[in-house]
């Protein structure tokens, strides 16, 4: 037996994140476009879980919505016993920054910052002075190590997501989601790039939600789940 099933069927029970009756619509003028519909999710502790589901499914809001970036109309999220949307705005940040790692869809670099300088930012939120030497680090295992000091106009996008990749790991989040991180990327960089986020998962005994609209990376992961209809269909 692997060692990670050991440890899934020691604490079957373990949930690190759970998500309860979540609903969250969005008004657009007179009409409401319903995008979750009262759905709920368990995550276990160093689960490592693919999310598909059609553009416009709601993806990218139920990330948000699990990773506290965005408040649900009604229903929970609880992360490691606290539950995310009772917390005060500070404490929530706090607790986003230290136990949270967020790929954005859409990368949300600093332009004027170095890869390394981007990289750093969630450290210095936290109040970590010098970790220059960790985001080197990070950057060197995503690939990037000759793109140190490169700014995000002089990198290609697929450089960009993997500087976002970085900055999401940067603290040793409990938790990271990542949004599509290989959408820009070809399919051969991609599934590398999923392998090396998927081994530094494991390595530090993390928990990963990735959204992708690749099937064959989707079958990297250890479940796999379809967002339809502002459902779970597992
Ligand atoms: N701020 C907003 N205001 C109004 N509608 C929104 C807003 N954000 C998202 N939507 C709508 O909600 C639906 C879900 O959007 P979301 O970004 O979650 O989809 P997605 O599954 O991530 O899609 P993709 O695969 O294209 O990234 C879409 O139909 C979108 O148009
Ligand atoms: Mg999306």
């Amino acid at each position: 037996m692997e060692l990670r099933d050991q440890v899934l069927s020691a604490h079957p029970d373990d949930i690190l994140l759970k998500a309860s009756s979540l609903t969250r619509s969005y008004k657009i003028g007179a009409s409401k476009l319903s995008v979750l519909k009262g759905l709920s999710l368990n995550i276990r502790r160093q689960e490592k879980l693919f999310l598909r589901g059609a553009s416009g499914a709601g993806k990218s809001t139920l990330l948000y919505t699990l990773a506290g970036l965005e408040r649900p109309d009604s229903g929970s999220v609880e992360i490691d016993g606290e539950s995310l949307y009772s917390l005060s705005h500070k404490e929530q940040t706090k607790f986003r920054n230290t136990k949270i790692g967020y790929v954005f869809q859409n990368y949300f670099l600093l332009p004027d910052l170095t890869a390394v300088e981007n990289v750093t930012i969630p450290s210095m939120i936290r109040g970590h002075q010098n970790d220059k030497e960790r985001a080197i680090e990070i950057l060197t295992k995503v690939g990037l190590g000759k793109r140190l000091r490169h700014r995000p106009s002089e990198l290609s996008g697929g450089e960009q997501q993997r500087v976002a990749i970085a900055r999401a790991l940067i603290n040793d989040p409990e938790i990271v989601f990542a949004d599509e991180p290989t959408g820009n990327l070809d399919s051969s960089t991609g599934e590398k790039l999923m392998e090396t986020l998927l081994k530094l998962v494991d390595e530090n005994q993390k928990t990963l939600i990735v959204v992708t609209h690749d099937a064959r990376l989707a079958e990297l992961g250890d479940r796999e789940l379809l967002l339809a209809d502002g459902q779970i269909m597992d």
